[in-house]
């Protein structure tokens, strides 16, 4: 969602923290494939059924708002709720990997990839926040 999401927004401050969190979502695939190996296992660049569903929420409604900053809030709302989404996903990867014994440079792996979701999720949640608070301007 993050590659559309930069071509759509119009707010430069949300347009950074989408950019930002595009940069490090770059490094997030290589490091979750060292954590599959470390485990013996096979990466899938899969999405996950809940994530295509939430890429498709949004690809039906982007486009429809007739006012930009009620567009952009729109697109940071989605954002928020993939990394929500995330967040999730990697809170249940940290718990098996503590079950399962996971070597400590594969779970710091993981804890970098999950303090990089939360901070997104921080980002664009002070971003939506913000663009709300200008509607009314
Ligand atoms: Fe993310």
């Amino acid at each position: 969602m993050l590659p559309e999401l930069h071509e759509s927004v119009q707010s430069e401050g949300l347009a950074a923290a989408v950019e930002e969190h595009l940069e490090q979502t770059r490094e997030h695939g290589p490091r979750l494939e060292k954590v599959f190996r470390a485990l013996g296992a096979e990466p899938s660049s899969n999405l996950d059924p809940p994530a295509e569903k939430l890429v498709e929420h949004h690809s039906e409604l982007a486009g429809s708002f007739t006012n930009d900053r009620l567009e952009d809030v729109f697109h940071a709302s989605a954002a928020a709720t993939t990394e929500h989404h995330e967040l999730s996903a990697y809170d249940a990867l940290l718990a098996l990997a503590q079950a399962v014994e996971l070597p400590h440079d594969a779970r710091g792996l993981l804890e970098r990839n999950r303090a990089e979701e939360a901070e997104a999720l921080r980002r664009l949640q002070q971003e939506r926040d913000r663009l709300v608070g200008e509607l009314g301007t």
